[in-house]
């Protein structure tokens, strides 16, 4: 080191993104870069800290959200920051901001994103652009969404799209990836996607192919028939030959409970002929549009948000039912458009997918909605504290991994995910002893505890319990 680093935090627990074991050690931050890691010494910092008894690791990468114009409207992202999360995958389940032109409320799910036309990109680069120009504070990283093609290509989305309809979204994705998107998402469990038949998304998956995407997919059925899904997938990502991430894993229902021992062992096996990873959120409950309320099984409903009934957020479908004297199927009728908290998935089955070794950690969080799934804020201190520490189901240092090294380079993220010299300094202080989330269903949007410091590209964002009002995120293109 020529120059004194703008920065020196010493003595910290080194957990390098890699899931290799952990060192105590220093990290020197000049500009956007780690510039020093180990034992530094002598060498004095512009500022120091002294971390001890605290981690230091990169910053976690949210792999799944729908944070797409919350970046935009919402920039300091402090359900995110607070988390520790430096960059976030935006665009899953079929439903992206960009490229869509249209108008009114757009349909479920997409309003889940926006509830009004006007405020989706025609233009993909436009949308990156719009990122560039009031920069968050965080980075993002962006998909395009199949249900948003479908949109705008389709005058009735009840029907496989026609060869000239599929050219016209596959000519709108290509010049997606062009602008800078790393891939395509699906969500053919939601209306607009239903009656896309596989061929349909192979066929646009050859365009993110030629570009050297991936194809994210919230899978066509995640309960009885979870394991057809799994080889839908599996042959999508073959056919066109690219990489595919299975969203937010589960088995739903509880006819379903148990089941994962085989979907896990049916992915390993998939996993030896062609690239699959996977994602899942550490809760038993999901979270969606409330029409699902008809298809997921769920033991317990709660309403997150209603258009027709906005004081029903934060109230149990049964109880809201039995106000209104309606049966469930005409309370879901009568609040929508509207969203739920769906119970449906198996502790037992919950743990196994976290612990498998290629299962990444996404939040899938709603960040518009009135009432969210805790997961918004929650998903990442909770895989650290509760999961990892209090459980004991991975070490810190595999619980890192999954939000880390992992995305990072099933995602083509350059540079990011590790300790490094010569890596982006997008890092997390934490103390490994205390940090937990504290949402609940109850409360859902509490910041964790023992999220300390929060650095991305070398600028701090978040620092004693609050965001720093800094936004040096980037619009990170593919590579
Ligand atoms: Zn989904
Ligand atoms: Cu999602």
């Amino acid at each position: 080191m020529i120059n004194p680093p703008e920065l020196i935090i010493r003595n910290a627990r080194l957990v390098d993104g890699t899931g290799g074991p952990s060192v105590r050690g220093d990290i020197a931050v000049t500009d956007d870069r780690i510039v020093g890691l180990g034992d530094l010494g002598r060498a004095e910092g512009t500022v120091e800290i002294d971390a001890i008894g605290k981690a230091v690791a990169p910053g976690f990468i949210d792999v799944h959200t729908h944070d797409d114009r919350a970046l935009l409207i919402d920039p300091l992202m402090a359900p995110k920051v607070s988390q520790g999360v430096t960059t976030v995958v935006t665009g899953n389940c079929g439903v992206s901001l960009a490229p869509l032109h249209t108008s009114g409320r757009p349909p479920a799910p997409l309003d889940l994103v926006c509830p009004d036309g006007e405020g989706f990109f025609g233009d993909f680069g436009n949308y990156l652009a719009a990122l560039d120009a009031e920069p968050a504070a965080i980075n993002a990283t962006c998909l395009a969404g199949h249900a948003s093609l479908r949109v705008e290509a389709m005058d009735s989305l009840d029907r496989p799209a026609t060869s000239g309809e599929i050219a016209v979204m596959r000519q709108r994705l290509e010049q997606a990836m062009e602008a800078g998107a790393i891939g395509l998402s699906t969500g053919l469990f939601y209306a607009p996607a239903t009656a896309a038949p596989t061929e349909e998304i192979i066929e646009l998956a050859k365009a993110v192919q030629g570009a050297g995407g991936i194809h994210t997919t919230h899978m066509r059925d995640e309960g009885d028939y979870v394991s057809e899904s799994l080889e839908e997938t599996f042959t999508i990502g073959r056919e066109a030959g690219v990489p595919v991430v299975i969203s937010h894993h589960k088995c739903a229902g509880h006819a379903n409970f148990g089941r994962s021992t085989d979907t896990l062992a049916q992915i390993e096996r998939a996993r030896q002929h062609q690239p699959v990873s996977l994602d899942a959120y550490p809760y038993v409950a999901s979270s969606t549009t409330l029409a699902s309320a008809r298809h997921l099984g769920a033991s317990r409903v709660l309403v997150t948000w209603s258009e027709a009934r906005p004081e029903a957020a934060g109230r149990d479908l049964t109880d809201i039912a039995a106000d209104m004297g309606l049966d469930l199927e005409a309370t879901v009728d009568a609040l929508m458009p509207a969203g739920g908290i769906f119970f449906m998935m198996d502790e037992a089955d919950v743990r196994r997918i976290l612990a498998y070794p290629g299962t990444m950690i996404g939040s899938d969080g709603l960040p518009h909605d009135e009432f969210p799934h805790p997961r918004l804020w929650g998903t990442f201190p909770r895989v650290l504290g509760h999961y990892a520490r209090d459980v004991g189901l991975f070490s810190l240092e595999e619980a890192v991994h999954k939000m880390t090294g992992l995305p990072a380079r099933n995602f083509g993220l350059v540079d990011r995910g590790v300790l490094d010299v010569g890596a982006v300094a997008d890092l997390v202080l934490f103390d490994p002893e205390t940090v937990i989330d504290t949402a609940t269903f109850e409360r859902p949007a509490q910041p964790a505890t023992g999220i300390e410091l929060v650095m991305v590209n070398g600028r701090t964002v978040w620092r004693d319990g609050a965001s720093t009002g800094a936004r040096p995120g980037r619009a990170l293109r593919r590579a």
